[in-house]
């Protein structure tokens, strides 16, 4: 069935009153469309783990730091609408802008720590809008659960914080990373790699599966990093902004693996920004 679209708050609030008063689990899926496997499988979670399932698509303005970033960024409603038809979500949540960031709105939500490493240092109040909107979406949905994908493994951690911090009451499910055959995590920014790109971006997830196996066999992540990063950029990346061992609680940089871990990267390959991390 073919989701109602629902394009503002008060239609939102009224449905999910309604549903809520019948004592329904509500869960939502926050998005900035171009939809992929990797969002279809965090629908099936969230299909899987509540009543009544709400997809947003707001492609959001105060996470990006590059306005041509924003520009470019795809947006696909009507093919995102079909992709969702098989899964028989409840709604679909498209707020114009309005509905988001009135005129009068003057609220950052911003939560430290987390945000100061990784892609919080190479991207300036991209957390900031993430944390903000999600906020936003979290209170018009009411939604009791959340999926998220964990190939944004720190936005993961990031709006957990955020949710306990600020008691929203919202139980965050972290889904794992959706690949393509060749390794590479499924992004809407796929869509912006040339097909000779495309051929190149695997070379990432490679580098980090084989410093992984480093790691694990007793090697020193900084040492292990460093050629990691070489064989990223002789495969056609142009910058690697960080490829880092990390805590997953809070992201403090690690040589050793110890505890729960992950390696994390981000890395440009022909104008766009890749990123990816995997568990150690
Ligand atoms: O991961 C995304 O697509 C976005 O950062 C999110 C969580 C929908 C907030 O705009």
């Amino acid at each position: 069935m073919i989701a109602p679209i629902i394009r503002t708050k008060a239609e939102l609030r009224s449905m999910v009153k309604g549903w809520q008063k019948a004592g329904e689990v509500v869960g939502v899926v926050p998005t900035m469309g171009a939809l992929h496997d990797g969002h279809l499988s965090l629908v099936a979670a969230a299909k899987a783990g509540c009543d009544r399932v709400i997809v947003t698509i707001f492609v959001n303005p105060r996470q990006f730091n590059n306005p041509s970033d924003l520009e470019n960024y795809p947006r696909t409603e009507g093919q995102d609408a079909q992709k969702l038809e098989r899964f028989d979500v409840d709604a679909l949540y498209v707020p114009g802008p309005a509905e988001i960031y009135p005129d009068t709105f003057a609220t950052t939500v911003s939560v430290a720590g987390l945000t100061d490493v990784l892609c919080g240092a190479h991207r300036p109040g991209h957390f900031d809008g993430v944390a903000t909107v999600v906020t936003k979406l979290f209170t018009q949905t009411r939604a009791e659960r959340a999926f998220f994908g964990e190939k944004d493994f720190q936005q993961l951690q990031v709006v957990r914080r955020l949710s306990a911090d600020l008691d929203l009451d919202v139980d965050v499910v972290g889904c794992p990373t959706i690949r393509e055959e060749d390794g590479l995590a499924m992004s809407s920014r796929n869509l912006l790699l040339s097909d000779r790109a495309r051929v190149k971006a695997p070379a990432l997830h490679a580098a980090m599966v084989e410093m992984a196996e480093g790691l694990r066999a007793g090697g020193s992540a900084f040492r292990l990093a460093e050629a990691a990063k070489a064989k990223v950029l002789a495969a056609g990346f142009t910058e690697v902004e960080y490829l880092d061992l990390r805590a997953n609680e809070d992201l403090r940089i690690l040589d050793r693996p110890e505890g729960d871990c992950r390696l994390l990267a981000a890395a440009w390959l022909a104008g766009v920004r890749l990123i990816d991390n995997i568990a150690v």
